[in-house]
């Protein structure tokens, strides 16, 4: 290897480091979008993990408390399994919670809030997001998506069409994912959405991306997005 080389391989590496650090620096305040079965919890993770900022999941918030069978879960399972959404005054209190937390000093990445135009105005009040990016993805997919789900132990989400679990592996289904709850879900969906939508257009922060390509080719698209926000 000639001294060139070496040189443009050290400045590579270097470069790479700083792009790095830059990434776990940044302060990114992040709202995902998408009906359900768009990919949320999916890119999420990736996201959270590139810019070290907390993966914030209503629904999964409020899954673990219908797991230890709080008084939160008990209220939550009924609205849950029927695909409706709880009251906004329900979620706006877990959010504040969540927001005073310290590792959402670095930012945040909401996946599932806020529902309704309420929950994205009351949200503002406490701080206001750097970009939300809505995944769109069509119905005949989403159904698809939702009843292959499956979800392994550690969170892992697999798909039985998709992206199948390991031999063996034990994984569960979600409650709601069955195709009358998913059309539900869908019809809240698109019963809340325009407003919030319009809402962070406005503001100039909205961004739209396919959600119903690979899941390579999305989570690029989110990256690049992202890298491209000052
Ligand atoms: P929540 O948990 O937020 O569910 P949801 O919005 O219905 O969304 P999902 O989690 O079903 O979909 P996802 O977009 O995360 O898809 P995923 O990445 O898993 O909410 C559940 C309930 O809680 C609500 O109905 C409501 O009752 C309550 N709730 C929550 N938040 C609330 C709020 N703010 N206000 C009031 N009530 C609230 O992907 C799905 C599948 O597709 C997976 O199998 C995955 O492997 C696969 N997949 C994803 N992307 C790809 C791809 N690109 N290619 C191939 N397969 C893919
Ligand atoms: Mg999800």
């Amino acid at each position: 290897m000639t001294y060139f080389s070496l040189a443009q391989k050290d400045i590579c590496e270097y470069s790479e480091t700083l792009n790095f650090q830059r990434d776990k620096e940044r302060k990114v305040k992040l709202i995902l979008m998408g009906a359900p079965g768009a990919g949320k919890g999916t890119h999420a993770k990736e996201i959270s993990k590139k810019y070290t900022i907390p993966h914030i999941s209503t629904g999964d918030i409020l899954r673990e408390e219908v797991r230890k069978d709080s008084g939160l879960g008990k209220k939550a399972k009924s609205y849950m399994d029927s695909g409706k959404l709880l009251p906004d005054d329900v979620i706006i209190e877990i959010i504040k919670k969540r927001l005073q937390e310290d590792d959402c000093k670095k930012g945040y990445l909401f996946d599932g809030f806020p529902r309704t135009i309420h929950q994205a105005e009351l949200l503002d009040e406490v701080s206001v997001p750097d970009a939300v990016i809505y995944l769109k993805c069509p119905d005949d997919l989403i159904i698809k998506r939702l009843t292959g789900r499956r979800i392994g132990k550690n969170g892992r989400i697999y798909n039985v069409y998709f992206d199948p679990p390991p031999e063996g592996m034990e994984v569960y289904q979600r409650d709601d994912d069955n195709e009358e709850t998913i059309r539900k879900r869908l019809q809240v969906f698109y019963d809340t959405f325009s407003p919030i939508m319009d809402f962070y257009k406005k503001k100039g922060i909205f961004h739209e991306l396919r959600g119903d390509e690979e899941k390579e080719v999305v989570i690029g698209k989110i990256f690049t997005l992202l890298d491209g926000l000052k």
